[in-house]
C-alpha cells in the first residue's frame, strides 16, 4: 500500500470506532492451505500465565533478563492492551500495546510460540495492533533489541522506520532500536489527534 493510501485508509479506520475482535485469514508460506486466526482481548488468567511462560523462554527477553513474573504483570498490567492470537483453541502469539505515556501507540510485545513461527502470525499480530492504534493516534512505536535482527527485518518489511536508538537501556551491552509506522502528523486540519 502507498503512504497516500495508507494514510487514508488510516483516516477511515479512526472513524469507524471499534475493533476488538478480528478473524485474519492468509496464506501460510507453505502450500498447506489458508489459514485463520482469531485475535481477542487476553481474558482467562491462564491465557495469561501460558503468555507469561512463552515470553520468559524466549529470546530477546531471556538476554533482557524479562523472566516469568515481569511478563506476567505486563501481561495484566490494566494500563496496557494485551490481545492472544488463537488457531482454533490454541494460542499462538500474542501482543501487548500502550496507549499512554510519552508514545501514545506502543506495541510492547510481540511474541509467536516457536512452533507456529514463520507462518504470518506475527505480521497479523502487528497488522491487528496497527488497526486499534490507528483508531486513535497516527503512530506506531515499537522497540526491538539490537540482537535481534530476525524482528527489525520483519517490521521493516511492514513499514517501520528507525527513528532512535537507546543505549544500554534494558540491559548493558545492548541498544533497544526505536521504530516508528506513521500515517501523519498529530496535528492535522481537523485538530490533533493525541
Ligand atoms: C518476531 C515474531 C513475532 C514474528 O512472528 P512470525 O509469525 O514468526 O512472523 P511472520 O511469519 O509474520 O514473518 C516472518 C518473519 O519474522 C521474522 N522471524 C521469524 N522467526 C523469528 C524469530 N524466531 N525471531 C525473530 N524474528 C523472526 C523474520 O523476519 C521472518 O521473515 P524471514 O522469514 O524473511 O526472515 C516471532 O518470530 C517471535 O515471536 N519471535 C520471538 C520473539 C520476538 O523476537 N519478538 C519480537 C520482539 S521485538
Amino acid at each position: 500500500m502507498e503512504a497516500s493510501d495508507d494514510r487514508q485508509a488510516g483516516r477511515a479506520r479512526r472513524r469507524t470506532g471499534k475493533l476488538r475482535v478480528s478473524t485474519v485469514a492468509f496464506h501460510r508460506r507453505a502450500v498447506t492451505g489458508p489459514a485463520a486466526i482469531t485475535i481477542r482481548p487476553l481474558g482467562e488468567d491462564a491465557d495469561a500465565r501460558l503468555c507469561a511462560r512463552l515470553m520468559a523462554g524466549s529470546e530477546p527477553w531471556i538476554t533482557l533478563g524479562r523472566g516469568y513474573e515481569e511478563s506476567l504483570a505486563i501481561l495484566r498490567d490494566p494500563a496496557r492492551e494485551s490481545y492472544v492470537a488463537r488457531l482454533g483453541a490454541e494460542i499462538v502469539g500474542f501482543v501487548v500495546l500502550s496507549m499512554a505515556g510519552a508514545f501514545v501507540g506502543y506495541i510492547q510485545t510481540v511474541c509467536v510460540a516457536p512452533e507456529h513461527q514463520g507462518r504470518g502470525f506475527g505480521s497479523a499480530l502487528v497488522g491487528f495492533a496497527e488497526e486499534r492504534i490507528w483508531r486513535e493516534s497516527p503512530n506506531v512505536f515499537l522497540c526491538v533489541s539490537d540482537f535481534n535482527g530476525g524482528a527489525r527485518r520483519l517490521y521493516e518489511r511492514l513499514g517501520y522506520r528507525v527513528v532512535g536508538e537507546l543505549n544500554d537501556y534494558i540491559v548493558a551491552g545492548h541498544s533497544e532500536i526505536l521504530m516508528r509506522k506513521s500515517l501523519g502528523p498529530l496535528s492535522t486540519d481537523r485538530g490533533v489527534a493525541s
